[in-house]
Parts: C-alpha cells; sequence; structure tokens
C-alpha cells in the first residue's frame, strides 16, 4: 500500500511522459488497486484530436491489462495552478472499477474527494440488469 502523497508522486512523475504536443497540458496519473500495486499513465494526443486518451483512463486501463479489476485511489496531476479534475468519462470509468477516492491539487496542495462527490447517480450495471 502506498499512502495519498505517494500516489500524487507517481503521478507527478508520469506526467512527465505525457505526450500532449497540441494542448501543452501534460497530465499524470496513478491508480492504487485493492491489493495494493500502483499503475501509472499520461495523457497521449494525436493530430486527429479525438483520438486523445486521458491520463487517468490509461492509467486504469494498465491496471486492467495487468489483471486488476479492483481499484481503491486515483490521483491526477495536472495543472500547478489550480486543481485538474477528472473528465466526466475518466469518472464513469473510475466507477466502473470500484475508485472510492479522487486526489486532486497542486504541488503546494492536495485534496482528496470521494467519487461519490465527484459523480453522484453513477450510471452502473445496476440499470442494464
Ligand atoms: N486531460 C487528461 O488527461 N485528464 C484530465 O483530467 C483532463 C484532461 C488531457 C486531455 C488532453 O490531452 C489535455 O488534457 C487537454 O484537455
Amino acid at each position: 500500500m502506498v499512502n495519498d502523497m505517494e500516489l500524487w508522486t507517481a503521478a507527478e512523475t508520469v506526467k512527465q511522459h505525457a505526450y500532449a504536443p497540441y494542448s501543452r497540458f501534460a497530465v499524470g496519473a496513478a491508480v492504487q488497486t485493492r491489493s495494493g500495486q500502483v499503475f501509472s499513465g499520461c495523457n497521449v494526443e494525436n493530430s486527429s484530436f479525438g483520438l486523445t486518451s486521458c491520463a487517468e483512463r490509461n492509467a486504469i486501463y494498465a491496471a486492467i491489462a495487468a489483471g486488476e479489476r479492483e481499484l481503491v485511489a486515483i490521483a491526477v496531476v495536472g495543472s500547478e495552478i489550480s486543481p485538474t479534475f477528472p473528465c466526466g468519462a475518466c469518472r464513469q470509468v473510475m466507477a466502473e472499477f470500484g475508485v472510492q477516492k479522487v486526489i486532486v491539487g497542486t504541488p503546494r496542495q492536495q485534496r482528496a474527494y470521494s467519487l461519490a462527490e465527484l459523480l453522484p447517480a453513477a450510471f452502473s450495471e445496476e440499470q442494464i440488469k
């Protein structure tokens, strides 16, 4: 298990690999699994803009590709001036795999939100039964 600060640091580290030549907005994300492992991802843009893949989803999908299914927390590092909140699509993907805690902030100050705060009334498998 890593603590919030260590997860934040992992996200800061992977942010250095962001491929964001179009927006110039680099993002890094690190997700912690229930088993205590950490997976990270950065945003990857494309000249065909709509193909851009967010850091959060890249981190989550790396965890899934490694055989993980239960995720507990994610840290998102973007702007150094104000917190970078995950987009709606990434929030929905977080809900799919049980992410409960979302850590956002700046280098100076971080804050944890529950996913329920960021995505109330999420769509879920219950609704397609
Ligand atoms: N982006 C992320 O990777 N995660 C976020 O939480 C916000 C936005 C990326 C997508 C795009 O490459 C750039 O930031 C600007 O939107």
